[in-house]
Protein backbone atom coordinates (compact mmCIF):
# COMPACT_ATOMS: atom_id res chain seq x y z
CA UNK A 1 0.00 0.00 0.00
CA UNK A 2 3.01 2.18 0.45
CA UNK A 3 4.33 1.24 -2.52
CA UNK A 4 1.08 2.58 -4.42
CA UNK A 5 0.91 5.98 -2.30
CA UNK A 6 4.50 6.50 -3.27
CA UNK A 7 3.65 5.68 -7.07
CA UNK A 8 0.62 8.15 -6.60
CA UNK A 9 2.05 10.79 -5.31
CA UNK A 10 5.13 10.71 -8.12
CA UNK A 11 2.51 10.54 -10.36
CA UNK A 12 0.92 13.78 -9.17
CA UNK A 13 3.87 15.62 -8.97
CA UNK A 14 4.60 14.76 -12.72
CA UNK A 15 1.23 15.49 -14.01
CA UNK A 16 1.26 18.66 -16.33
CA UNK A 17 -2.16 20.59 -17.46
CA UNK A 18 -2.67 23.51 -20.03
CA UNK A 19 -5.75 24.08 -19.56
CA UNK A 20 -9.09 24.49 -16.89
CA UNK A 21 -10.27 21.59 -18.62
CA UNK A 22 -7.10 19.27 -18.44
CA UNK A 23 -7.28 20.41 -14.27
CA UNK A 24 -10.39 19.10 -14.18
CA UNK A 25 -10.00 15.62 -15.72
CA UNK A 26 -7.00 15.27 -13.17
CA UNK A 27 -9.02 16.16 -10.06
CA UNK A 28 -11.35 14.13 -11.34
CA UNK A 29 -8.61 11.18 -11.71
CA UNK A 30 -7.45 11.69 -7.81
CA UNK A 31 -9.86 13.56 -5.70
CA UNK A 32 -13.12 12.89 -7.34
CA UNK A 33 -15.71 10.21 -5.29
CA UNK A 34 -14.26 7.69 -7.31
CA UNK A 35 -10.72 8.50 -7.76
CA UNK A 36 -7.43 7.22 -6.97
CA UNK A 37 -7.13 8.29 -3.50
CA UNK A 38 -10.59 7.36 -2.59
CA UNK A 39 -10.05 3.85 -3.49
CA UNK A 40 -7.15 4.34 -1.14
CA UNK A 41 -9.31 5.27 1.66
CA UNK A 42 -11.40 2.36 0.86
CA UNK A 43 -8.41 -0.01 0.80
CA UNK A 44 -7.82 1.36 4.60
CA UNK A 45 -10.31 -0.43 6.05
CA UNK A 46 -8.19 -3.85 4.97
CA UNK A 47 -4.73 -1.91 6.67
CA UNK A 48 -4.22 -4.47 10.10
CA UNK A 49 -4.68 -1.99 12.60
CA UNK A 50 -0.62 -1.82 13.89
CA UNK A 51 0.02 -0.20 10.01
CA UNK A 52 -3.26 2.11 10.64
CA UNK A 53 -1.59 4.95 11.87
CA UNK A 54 1.15 4.95 9.56
CA UNK A 55 -0.32 4.37 6.49
CA UNK A 56 -3.62 6.55 7.32
CA UNK A 57 -0.87 9.73 7.26
CA UNK A 58 0.74 8.63 4.31
CA UNK A 59 -2.89 9.35 2.57
CA UNK A 60 -3.90 12.11 4.24
CA UNK A 61 -0.65 13.60 2.82
CA UNK A 62 -0.49 12.21 -0.55
CA UNK A 63 -4.46 13.89 -0.27
CA UNK A 64 -2.95 17.84 1.00
CA UNK A 65 -0.14 17.04 -1.57
CA UNK A 66 -2.49 16.28 -4.98
CA UNK A 67 -5.03 19.20 -3.63
CA UNK A 68 -2.08 21.68 -3.20
CA UNK A 69 -0.73 20.57 -6.58
CA UNK A 70 -4.09 20.46 -9.12
CA UNK A 71 -4.88 23.69 -7.16
CA UNK A 72 -1.43 25.06 -8.31
CA UNK A 73 -2.12 23.64 -11.91
CA UNK A 74 -5.33 25.50 -11.76
CA UNK A 75 -4.00 28.91 -11.28
CA UNK A 76 -0.72 28.12 -13.95
CA UNK A 77 -3.99 27.18 -16.21
CA UNK A 78 -5.59 30.52 -16.02
CA UNK A 79 -2.65 32.66 -15.93
CA UNK A 80 -1.32 31.20 -19.24
CA UNK A 81 -4.84 31.66 -20.89
CA UNK A 82 -4.65 35.35 -19.77
CA UNK A 83 -1.23 35.61 -20.73
CA UNK A 84 -2.38 33.68 -24.29
CA UNK A 85 -5.45 36.25 -25.09
CA UNK A 86 -3.57 39.39 -23.60
CA UNK A 87 -0.46 38.49 -26.75
CA UNK A 88 -3.26 38.23 -29.01
CA UNK A 89 -4.46 41.23 -28.34
CA UNK A 90 -2.34 43.80 -30.39
CA UNK A 91 -2.36 47.21 -29.59
CA UNK A 92 -0.29 48.51 -32.23
CA UNK A 93 -2.77 47.54 -34.81
CA UNK A 94 -4.49 49.71 -37.04
CA UNK A 95 -8.20 49.93 -36.46
CA UNK A 96 -10.67 48.30 -38.57
CA UNK A 97 -12.62 50.54 -40.50
CA UNK A 98 -16.19 51.56 -40.01
CA UNK A 99 -18.53 50.08 -42.42
CA UNK A 100 -19.63 54.08 -43.83
CA UNK A 101 -23.33 54.56 -44.82
CA UNK A 102 -24.29 55.05 -48.56
CA UNK A 103 -26.15 58.13 -49.45
CA UNK A 104 -29.88 57.40 -50.49
CA UNK A 105 -31.08 56.84 -54.10
CA UNK A 106 -32.91 59.48 -53.83
CA UNK A 107 -30.78 62.43 -52.37
CA UNK A 108 -28.22 61.14 -54.64
CA UNK A 109 -30.60 61.69 -57.82
CA UNK A 110 -32.12 64.98 -56.12
CA UNK A 111 -28.18 66.57 -56.17
CA UNK A 112 -27.88 65.00 -58.86
CA UNK A 113 -31.40 67.30 -60.45
CA UNK A 114 -30.74 69.88 -58.54
CA UNK A 115 -26.75 70.71 -60.10
CA UNK A 116 -28.09 70.94 -63.54
CA UNK A 117 -30.62 73.13 -62.45
CA UNK A 118 -27.82 75.15 -60.58
CA UNK A 119 -25.50 75.01 -63.95
CA UNK A 120 -28.54 77.74 -65.32
CA UNK A 121 -28.11 79.91 -62.26
CA UNK A 122 -31.34 78.49 -60.18
CA UNK A 123 -30.77 78.41 -56.58
CA UNK A 124 -32.68 76.13 -53.85
CA UNK A 125 -35.67 77.14 -52.14
CA UNK A 126 -37.83 75.20 -48.96
CA UNK A 127 -41.21 75.81 -47.99
CA UNK A 128 -43.02 74.16 -44.89
CA UNK A 129 -44.51 70.49 -45.36
CA UNK A 130 -47.63 71.13 -43.34
CA UNK A 131 -49.07 73.79 -45.72
CA UNK A 132 -52.38 76.28 -45.77
CA UNK A 133 -54.88 76.01 -48.65
CA UNK A 134 -54.09 79.17 -50.25
CA UNK A 135 -50.47 77.47 -50.41
CA UNK A 136 -51.14 74.85 -52.14
CA UNK A 137 -54.22 75.37 -54.02
CA UNK A 138 -55.78 79.14 -54.17
CA UNK A 139 -53.27 80.78 -54.68
CA UNK A 140 -52.52 78.54 -57.86
CA UNK A 141 -55.41 78.93 -59.14
CA UNK A 142 -57.46 75.81 -58.25
CA UNK A 143 -60.77 75.98 -58.59
CA UNK A 144 -63.25 75.95 -55.40
CA UNK A 145 -64.05 72.67 -56.63
CA UNK A 146 -61.35 71.32 -58.03
CA UNK A 147 -61.09 67.52 -57.06
CA UNK A 148 -57.60 67.83 -55.67
CA UNK A 149 -58.89 69.37 -52.64
CA UNK A 150 -60.89 66.15 -52.13
CA UNK A 151 -60.43 64.25 -49.28
CA UNK A 152 -59.68 61.39 -51.58
CA UNK A 153 -56.31 63.11 -52.28
CA UNK A 154 -55.41 65.41 -49.67
CA UNK A 155 -54.51 64.87 -46.31
CA UNK A 156 -55.90 67.42 -43.90
CA UNK A 157 -54.90 68.77 -40.60
CA UNK A 158 -57.07 68.03 -37.65
CA UNK A 159 -59.96 67.80 -40.13
CA UNK A 160 -59.94 71.57 -40.91
CA UNK A 161 -60.43 72.54 -44.85
CA UNK A 162 -57.78 75.32 -44.10
CA UNK A 163 -54.80 73.26 -42.79
CA UNK A 164 -52.81 70.44 -45.33
CA UNK A 165 -50.11 68.16 -45.88
CA UNK A 166 -48.63 69.92 -49.18
CA UNK A 167 -49.63 67.79 -52.18
CA UNK A 168 -47.07 69.17 -54.49
CA UNK A 169 -44.17 71.13 -54.43
CA UNK A 170 -45.51 74.18 -56.30
CA UNK A 171 -46.68 75.67 -52.25
CA UNK A 172 -43.08 76.98 -52.87
CA UNK A 173 -44.01 79.28 -56.09
CA UNK A 174 -46.36 80.60 -54.30
CA UNK A 175 -44.29 81.22 -51.08
CA UNK A 176 -41.41 82.46 -52.98
CA UNK A 177 -43.37 85.02 -55.75
CA UNK A 178 -45.20 86.32 -52.40
CA UNK A 179 -41.98 87.66 -51.07
CA UNK A 180 -39.75 88.51 -54.06
CA UNK A 181 -39.84 90.74 -57.25
CA UNK A 182 -38.45 88.96 -60.36
CA UNK A 183 -36.26 88.07 -61.26
CA UNK A 184 -36.68 84.48 -59.78
CA UNK A 185 -35.08 81.51 -60.46
CA UNK A 186 -35.59 78.60 -58.25
CA UNK A 187 -35.82 74.93 -57.85
CA UNK A 188 -37.31 73.47 -55.11
CA UNK A 189 -36.98 69.82 -53.69
CA UNK A 190 -39.05 68.49 -51.22
CA UNK A 191 -41.25 65.88 -49.51
CA UNK A 192 -45.24 65.87 -50.54
CA UNK A 193 -47.75 63.97 -49.50
CA UNK A 194 -51.28 62.01 -51.29
CA UNK A 195 -53.81 60.03 -50.02
CA UNK A 196 -52.94 56.85 -51.48
CA UNK A 197 -53.16 53.17 -50.51
CA UNK A 198 -49.48 52.46 -50.75
CA UNK A 199 -48.55 50.12 -53.37
CA UNK A 200 -45.07 48.93 -55.92
CA UNK A 201 -46.57 51.97 -58.10
CA UNK A 202 -47.84 54.49 -55.61
CA UNK A 203 -47.16 56.12 -52.27
CA UNK A 204 -48.77 58.13 -49.58
CA UNK A 205 -45.63 60.25 -49.60
CA UNK A 206 -42.96 61.06 -52.54
CA UNK A 207 -40.80 63.63 -52.92
CA UNK A 208 -40.88 66.63 -55.96
CA UNK A 209 -38.79 69.06 -57.72
CA UNK A 210 -39.78 72.00 -58.69
CA UNK A 211 -38.14 74.90 -60.96
CA UNK A 212 -39.64 78.43 -61.48
CA UNK A 213 -38.18 81.23 -63.65
CA UNK A 214 -40.11 84.63 -63.40
CA UNK A 215 -38.60 87.97 -65.41
CA UNK A 216 -39.47 90.09 -68.08
CA UNK A 217 -39.70 88.44 -71.62
CA UNK A 218 -39.59 84.95 -70.88
CA UNK A 219 -41.12 82.50 -73.55
CA UNK A 220 -42.16 78.99 -74.06
CA UNK A 221 -38.99 78.87 -76.37
CA UNK A 222 -36.67 79.65 -72.91
CA UNK A 223 -38.82 77.05 -71.43
CA UNK A 224 -38.05 74.13 -73.77
CA UNK A 225 -34.55 75.01 -74.31
CA UNK A 226 -34.20 74.62 -70.55
CA UNK A 227 -35.87 70.96 -70.50
CA UNK A 228 -33.78 70.20 -73.34
CA UNK A 229 -30.62 71.06 -71.75
CA UNK A 230 -31.73 69.12 -68.62
CA UNK A 231 -32.90 66.02 -70.50
CA UNK A 232 -29.54 65.82 -72.13
CA UNK A 233 -27.18 66.58 -69.09
CA UNK A 234 -29.42 63.79 -66.53
CA UNK A 235 -29.85 61.16 -69.01
CA UNK A 236 -27.34 61.51 -71.99
CA UNK A 237 -26.64 64.06 -74.89
CA UNK A 238 -28.35 61.60 -76.96
CA UNK A 239 -31.99 62.06 -75.36
CA UNK A 240 -34.69 64.24 -77.48
CA UNK A 241 -37.79 65.45 -75.77
CA UNK A 242 -41.32 65.95 -76.56
CA UNK A 243 -44.27 68.07 -75.56
CA UNK A 244 -47.34 67.17 -75.54
CA UNK A 245 -50.27 69.80 -74.21
CA UNK A 246 -51.90 68.98 -71.31
CA UNK A 247 -53.91 71.06 -68.20
CA UNK A 248 -52.55 72.30 -65.08
CA UNK A 249 -54.44 75.28 -63.13
CA UNK A 250 -51.42 76.80 -62.49
CA UNK A 251 -49.86 77.30 -65.94
CA UNK A 252 -50.93 78.57 -69.07
CA UNK A 253 -50.20 76.98 -71.90
CA UNK A 254 -49.58 73.74 -69.97
CA UNK A 255 -47.37 70.90 -71.28
CA UNK A 256 -46.21 67.34 -70.35
CA UNK A 257 -42.66 66.47 -71.32
CA UNK A 258 -41.57 62.77 -72.60
CA UNK A 259 -38.08 61.51 -72.93
CA UNK A 260 -36.93 59.05 -75.89
CA UNK A 261 -36.87 55.78 -73.38
CA UNK A 262 -33.48 55.65 -72.28
CA UNK A 263 -33.48 51.90 -72.70
CA UNK A 264 -34.35 51.17 -75.82
CA UNK A 265 -32.81 54.48 -77.42
CA UNK A 266 -36.59 55.39 -78.60
CA UNK A 267 -36.68 52.09 -80.71
CA UNK A 268 -39.46 50.83 -78.33
CA UNK A 269 -39.29 48.34 -75.52
CA UNK A 270 -41.69 46.86 -72.71
CA UNK A 271 -40.83 49.73 -70.59
CA UNK A 272 -41.70 52.66 -72.88
CA UNK A 273 -44.87 50.45 -73.89
CA UNK A 274 -43.17 50.00 -77.08
CA UNK A 275 -43.98 54.04 -77.79
CA UNK A 276 -40.16 54.88 -77.62
CA UNK A 277 -41.26 57.44 -75.53
CA UNK A 278 -41.05 57.89 -71.27
CA UNK A 279 -43.50 60.70 -69.79
CA UNK A 280 -41.55 62.37 -66.93
CA UNK A 281 -42.74 65.99 -65.57
CA UNK A 282 -45.26 67.96 -65.91
CA UNK A 283 -44.61 72.09 -67.31
CA UNK A 284 -45.99 74.91 -68.69
CA UNK A 285 -46.29 79.20 -68.87
CA UNK A 286 -47.25 80.16 -65.19
CA UNK A 287 -50.73 81.68 -65.46
CA UNK A 288 -51.08 85.71 -65.25
CA UNK A 289 -54.21 84.51 -62.34
CA UNK A 290 -50.96 82.88 -60.45
CA UNK A 291 -48.72 85.89 -60.80
CA UNK A 292 -51.38 88.52 -59.99
CA UNK A 293 -52.55 86.32 -56.83
CA UNK A 294 -48.81 86.84 -55.50
CA UNK A 295 -48.69 90.46 -56.00
CA UNK A 296 -46.60 90.09 -59.65
CA UNK A 297 -47.87 92.21 -62.36
CA UNK A 298 -48.26 89.78 -65.16
CA UNK A 299 -48.19 93.05 -67.68
CA UNK A 300 -44.66 93.05 -66.55
CA UNK A 301 -43.64 89.79 -66.25
CA UNK A 302 -44.07 86.22 -67.41
CA UNK A 303 -42.41 82.85 -66.44
CA UNK A 304 -42.45 79.17 -66.93
CA UNK A 305 -42.69 76.31 -64.20
CA UNK A 306 -42.36 72.60 -64.55
CA UNK A 307 -42.55 69.98 -62.02
CA UNK A 308 -41.04 66.39 -61.49
CA UNK A 309 -41.34 63.58 -59.42
CA UNK A 310 -37.92 62.51 -58.08
CA UNK A 311 -38.77 58.70 -57.35
CA UNK A 312 -40.08 58.71 -61.59
CA UNK A 313 -36.56 59.70 -62.41
CA UNK A 314 -35.05 57.77 -59.82
CA UNK A 315 -36.43 54.74 -61.30
CA UNK A 316 -35.42 55.51 -65.30
CA UNK A 317 -32.22 55.72 -64.12
CA UNK A 318 -31.84 52.57 -61.45
CA UNK A 319 -34.81 50.34 -62.60
CA UNK A 320 -36.50 50.24 -59.56
CA UNK A 321 -39.69 48.76 -60.01
CA UNK A 322 -41.48 49.04 -56.20
CA UNK A 323 -41.82 52.49 -55.32
CA UNK A 324 -41.96 51.14 -51.81
CA UNK A 325 -38.08 50.28 -51.48
CA UNK A 326 -36.97 53.73 -51.28
CA UNK A 327 -38.57 54.13 -47.87
CA UNK A 328 -38.13 50.75 -46.27
CA UNK A 329 -34.46 51.30 -45.16
CA UNK A 330 -33.73 48.16 -46.22
CA UNK A 331 -29.82 47.61 -46.20
CA UNK A 332 -29.75 45.19 -48.71
CA UNK A 333 -31.51 47.87 -51.42
CA UNK A 334 -29.38 50.66 -50.03
CA UNK A 335 -26.38 49.24 -50.34
CA UNK A 336 -26.13 48.75 -53.77
CA UNK A 337 -26.00 52.36 -54.37
CA UNK A 338 -22.40 52.52 -53.06
CA UNK A 339 -20.67 52.82 -56.81
CA UNK A 340 -23.32 55.52 -57.65
CA UNK A 341 -21.82 58.14 -55.14
N1 LIG B 1 -47.59 70.19 -59.34
C1 LIG B 1 -47.77 69.23 -60.40
C2 LIG B 1 -48.11 67.88 -59.81
O1 LIG B 1 -47.93 67.69 -58.65
C3 LIG B 1 -46.53 69.14 -61.22
C4 LIG B 1 -46.29 70.36 -62.02
C5 LIG B 1 -46.85 70.49 -63.28
C6 LIG B 1 -45.56 71.39 -61.52
C7 LIG B 1 -46.65 71.60 -64.04
C8 LIG B 1 -45.34 72.54 -62.29
C9 LIG B 1 -45.91 72.63 -63.55
O2 LIG B 1 -44.63 73.57 -61.85
O3 LIG B 1 -45.68 73.74 -64.27
O4 LIG B 1 -48.51 67.01 -60.52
Amino acid sequence: MLDKIKSLREQVESAIASSADEVEALRIKYLSKKGEISQLMNDFRTVPSDKKREIGQAINELKNFATERINALRDMAAASQAGAEAAALDLTRTPEPLPAGTRHPLSLVREEITSIFRRLGFSIADGPEIEDDWHVFSALNFAEDHPARDMQDTFFINASPEVVLRTHTSSVQTRVMEHTQPPIRIICPGRVYRNEAISARAHCFFHQLEALYVDRDVTFADLRQTLLYFAQEMFGSETKIRLRPSYFPFTEPSAEMDISCNLCGGKGCSFCKHTGWVEILGCGMVDPNVLSACGIDPNVYSGFALGMGVERIANLKYRVNDLRLFSENDVRFLDEFTAAQ
